[in-house]
């Protein structure tokens, strides 16, 4: 269902005072690799450091696999959230969590943090729009801005604020108006340091090239790129799918202005649905194929690492099957669909 959306695909700041936004302005980059929040083999303090200084990692640090796009609009409880999230860390080296779908309940974020800092990840928090045109991602928007000032722990986890899923190919709002949201959520988080920007597939800026796509690429601290190439014209096994990211790649490379890449909504479906159709007729939908998209990012580590802006960090889309059919790597019998250990560094 949150696939329809892609079901069109055919291929597919005001300036920020803060110059790199990525950049705590009091951080230095330390040579020990495990330091710095959230590094695997990093220690969690017992409490929350005074100040941001010297917390994150430098993102140069943050290619290849860093975590998993986790779907919460089944509103887990806490103790869910904080299995999950320790299962993402130790099993599978998982450094951050990509949210995706929308809880409504009051405080919800707080659960989240709170898993986030048990577990040692860190989150790109995610403002839904959904696909009804409603307006109900403006109480999220201010529910989420809440708790992110309020929860003492929220800007030691929250790596970026994202505005999604995909609002430009969903023209949830007007391209400019959407940049002028997230020049003020930028201004509205400044003081936590917590960066903004949307979750959103090449395509969907491409097609708005002429209707203001600019303003949101100027106005986004990051990027937090779609890249689902079974949608593609040209898709057929993912063993052969490397031109098909490397086009979008390249994309977001020559105009995304040097900010760092993140590919959040990222894989390849085992089955496909009402939601999830190919363009292609040879685009192949199994757990073969599922598997070998995995395999060929892990391939490619090499090459995501010398991405400029810091390289390419890549989440898995998605956790488990019960939160996007055919794209988990559980099962909806919570069993693991194949091995998985990417490559976190190379
Ligand atoms: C940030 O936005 C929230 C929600 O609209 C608001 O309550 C809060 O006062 C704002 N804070 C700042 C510093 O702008």
């Amino acid at each position: 269902m949150v696939f329809l959306p892609f079901l069109a695909v055919l291929a597919a700041f005001a300036v920020s005072t803060r110059a790199s936004p990525l950049d705590q302005p009091t951080r230095t980059v330390t040579t020990d690799a495990t330091s710095c929040f959230p590094a695997l083999g990093f220690k969690m303090p017992s409490n929350t450091p005074s100040s941001l200084t010297n917390w994150w990692c430098d993102p140069s640090t943050e290619y290849g696999f860093i975590g998993f796009s986790y779907e919460v609009t089944a509103c887990q409880s806490l103790t869910q959230l904080k299995k999950d999230f320790l299962q993402i860390r130790q099993n599978f080296n998982g450094r951050y969590i990509r949210l995706y779908g929308f809880c409504d309940n009051a405080g919800f974020y707080n659960n989240i943090v709170e898993a986030a800092w048990d577990a040692g990840v860190g989150v790109h928090a995610l403002i839904w729009f959904g696909f009804d045109g409603g307006n109900e991602w403006m109480d999220r928007r201010n529910k989420l801005l809440g708790i992110l000032h309020s929860n003492e722990k929220a800007k030691f986890v929250t790596r970026a604020l994202q505005f999604g899923s995909e609002p430009l190919f969903d023209s949830v709002l007007d391209p400019s108006v959407l940049a002028a949201q997230v020049t003020a959520a930028k201004s509205n988080l400044s003081s936590l340091h917590i960066p903004v920007t949307i979750s959103e597939m090449a395509y969907g800026y491409q097609e708005n090239e002429d209707n203001g796509a600019q303003d949101v690429l100027d106005a986004i601290d990051l990027i937090d790129a779609h890249m689902l190439p079974f949608f593609s014209t040209e898709a057929s096994t993912a063993n052969k799918a490397w031109p098909i990211v490397l086009t979008d790649l390249d994309w977001f490379i020559d105009n995304g202005e040097g900010k760092k890449i993140y590919f959040t909504e990222n894989g390849w479906p085992s089955v496909t649905s009402d939601g999830v159709q190919p363009n292609s007729p040879s685009a192949v939908a199994n757990v073969q194929n599922e598997h070998d998209y995995y395999s060929l990012l892990d391939a490619h580590c090499e090459d995501f690492k010398q991405v400029k802006g810091g390289g390419v960090g890549w989440f898995w889309h998605i956790y488990s099957d019960d939160m996007e059919p055919g794209y988990g790597l559980y099962s909806t019998s919570g069993k693991l669909k194949f091995p998985f250990s990417p490559r976190t560094s190379c």
